[in-house]
């Protein structure tokens, strides 16, 4: 069981404009009314509905974070939103790297990278996904290719910098197949990134960064998951969309805090 505080972090991808968030957060709300101070929860709306989620949960304890953003400040740059304006948002984390923004969007690690620096800069946490591929997996370089993924994103930062981090394991073959990788999966993958991050910035950092799993994850297969010494909480994309599973979720992480 991970020492780290837990976070619950839902990932809407691109469901949910403003009047479906607000339907989806008050279900939310009225079936969890109450939160423990021993875990973090998270909502990652689409753009558009980002205001009105922080409006919506000023006075809950659920905190508000994008899903993306670009590495420019600002300017010409058509249908970009920068880090100031997401912290103007009030937004207090953001979802870098995703599998699916890197293959549809052509995202490569430096602009990963780039995307985490700013962030960090408007005080933004940065939740840093990584994953391989089932065909990287079968050919069994899936240990290469994540720390490939870890090395270029921290490329520049130091081990308290480092910190300020959070990284979500997203196996590719896992994201909306309803195949979950087993808890012996995650935590051997786990294990590996904190050994990195230690390897990069020592025992202290590598100890204090969350590591989230994400792919599949459901009230059903939760606690299996989040009882790995190394799994920190849960990146949850499908199962985030009904306010009933996700509390579900929050009420199965709160119970193994
Ligand atoms: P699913 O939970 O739908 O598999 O999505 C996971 C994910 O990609 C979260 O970022």
């Amino acid at each position: 069981m991970s020492t780290r505080q837990l976070l619950i972090a839902g990932n809407w991808k691109m469901n949910g404009g403003p009047y479906e968030a607000a339907e989806l957060l008050d279900g939310l709300k009225s079936l969890k009314k109450n939160f423990t101070d021993d875990i973090d929860v998270l909502v990652c709306p689409p753009f558009v509905s980002l205001s009105m989620a922080v409006k919506y949960l000023h006075s809950s304890d659920i905190q508000v974070g994008a899903q993306n953003l670009y590495y420019e400040d600002n300017g010409a740059f058509t249908g970009e939103i920068s880090a100031s304006m997401l912290a103007e948002s009030g937004c207090n984390y953001v979802l870098v790297g995703h599998s699916e923004r890197r293959e549809y969007f052509g995202e490569t690690d430096d602009m990963i990278n780039k995307k985490i620096k700013k962030a960090m800069a408007e005080r933004i946490v940065p939740i840093i996904c990584v994953g391989e591929k089932l065909e990287t997996r079968k050919n069994d370089g899936h240990f290469k290719f994540v720390s490939d993924q870890i090395r270029a994103a921290y490329n520049g930062l130091d081990s308290v910098q480092a910190l300020d981090t959070v990284i979500a394991y997203e196996p590719v073959w896992a994201i909306g197949t309803g195949v979950t990788a087993t808890p012996e999966q995650a935590q051997e993958m786990h294990a590996f990134i904190r050994q990195e991050l230690e390897a990069l910035f020592g025992n202290d950092t590598a100890g204090a960064v969350r590591i989230l799993y994400g792919g599949s994850m459901k009230p059903e297969n939760a606690e299996e998951l989040l009882t790995q010494e190394d799994v920190d909480g849960g990146l949850i994309g499908g199962a985030s969309l009904s306010a009933k599973s996700f509390a579900e979720l929050i009420v199965i992480a709160e119970n193994l805090s």
